[in-house]
């Protein structure tokens, strides 16, 4: 069992997939290389849950067997249509493997193909006999790459299915559009694309909230700085002509999470019909076990809202309402903690700093986060506007910061937290 945060089960694990409220649960799939604490040949693991807040696992579900995905599962959705669960993902196919890792490949030599599966209960999948491929590579380079091609997100339009896919042209970014209306036969309809989001976007997601449409991706050399992860996931408003296929997005972006750890968001919606969102937190060393070792873990499912043309991300509601019992005294990690900061004031939260300077929230885990590599240690919001008020989701090896109920987030990954805490007065509570 694993609470508030799913952890990857002694292994690697990277984007979440195929999240989706199917007959009476919460499924998670997620990407998974299940022998080691490092990314490989990817499989799709499987974690479900009543309730957002507790997850169970469930051991893989997809894995490589066919000459299209022969070198891995990659990300993908899933939806529900009469009573089954229709998954696509990507499959990817080497060209040229490494010789000393037979898991990763050489030269970028591989091939990318949108997959199908489908599933009666969301718990048994028939990898040998039930796998189609939909979208065949990309022969056309003035669509898409036939390699960078990847991460198929379906979503219901009014009056058809339709597929967003990542991609990439003349090493820009791009999102593909596709139609169905049989969910197996697939046309191409439009592209979209933006100058100064890196080269190649990946994950992409969209959906309307009260009509408003939300474009959210993670462009690969976004920052493009030499710092440690320069990609990351960010979100715009948009809106999308389900005719031409045409997306619009808006001249402005927000980053999904300001922390930048977090990468491949992906969303569903909740039994109450919320937009929830989940996202990978980046973790560049692994977790040493006396069962093993783990790398990856999963934030808090969070509520996406849109006011005055501002995604807010908040905590999903059955998290939140799960820290309840007061706390007296800190402990090392598995609390949330309440205060709030005025210009000028900080707080360090077992060694994990945090600050209020000229209208912004920023982060110091330099105390907690002794990792080689040039990985960034400080995290800033833009100006907010709202007030005050800071809830602090602290775990072991993840802090999440949401500021006024998600007007900004800022989540850091972190080794080596304290029970200490200094500088503010404050409230704890634990799950
Ligand atoms: C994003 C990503 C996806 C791909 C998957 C492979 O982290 O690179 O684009 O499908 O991970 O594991």
């Amino acid at each position: 069992m694993h609470k508030i945060h799913f952890k990857a089960p002694n292994c690697w694990i990277n984007d979440p997939n195929g999240f989706i409220w199917y007959k009476g649960w919460y499924h998670l799939f997620y990407q998974c290389f299940p022998y080691s604490a490092h990314w490989g040949r990817m499989h799709w693991g499987h974690a479900v849950s009543k309730d957002l807040v507790n997850w169970e696992e469930k051991g893989i579900a997809l894995f490589p067997s066919k000459t299209d995905d022969r070198s891995g599962c990659f990300s993908g959705s899933a939806i529900e249509y009469k009573d089954k669960m229709y998954i696509y993902y990507t499959g990817v196919n080497y060209t040229e493997e490494d010789p000393e890792n037979i898991n990763c490949c050489i030269n970028d030599a591989f091939t990318a193909a949108q997959l199908m599966i489908t599933s009666e209960d969301g718990m048994k999948f028939d990898n040998i006999t039930d796998k189609k491929t939909v979208i065949p590579p990309i022969e056309d380079k003035k669509i898409g790459d036939k390699n960078h091609t990847r991460d198929p997100k379906v979503w219901r339009g009014k009056d058809a299915w339709y597929m967003v896919l990542g991609s990439t042209v003349d090493k820009n970014g791009r999102l593909l559009f596709y139609k169905s209306s049989d969910l197996k036969t697939w046309q191409y309809l439009n592209y979209c694309e933006k100058d100064g989001f890196g080269w190649m976007w990946e994950c992409p997601d969209f959906f309307e909230i009260d009509g408003k449409g939300v474009t959210i991706f993670s462009p690969m050399g976004f920052f493009n700085d030499g710092n440690g992860y320069d990609s990351v996931a960010v979100c715009m408003l948009s809106s999308f002509d389900e005719n031409t296929g045409k997306m619009e997005l808006s001249e402005n972006y927000q980053l999904f999470d300001y922390g930048i750890d977090l990468y491949a968001p992906q969303s569903t919606t909740d039994k109450d019909g919320n937009r929830v969102v989940i996202a990978w937190a980046r973790m560049p060393e692994a977790v040493i076990t006396e069962k093993g070792e783990w790398c990856g873990m999963m934030c808090i499912p969070r509520i996406v809202d849109v006011k005055n043309n501002h995604v807010y991300i908040r905590p999903h509601t059955n998290v939140k309402n799960s820290f309840i019992t007061k706390l007296s005294a800190p402990k090392k990690s598995g609390y949330m903690l309440k205060t709030t900061l005025k210009n000028g004031e900080s707080i360090n939260v077992g060694g994990y700093v945090i600050k209020r300077e000229n209208d912004k929230i920023t982060t110091d885990r330099s105390e907690v986060f002794n990792i080689k590599g040039n990985y960034r240690l400080i995290a800033e919001t833009p100006v907010i506007n709202d007030g005050y008020e800071l809830e602090i989701y602290v775990d072991e090896h993840l802090v999440e910061v949401f500021i006024n109920n998600g007007e900004y987030v800022i989540s850091n990954v972190v080794y080596g937290l304290t029970e200490e805490i200094t500088g503010k007065n404050y409230d704890l509570y634990s799950a």
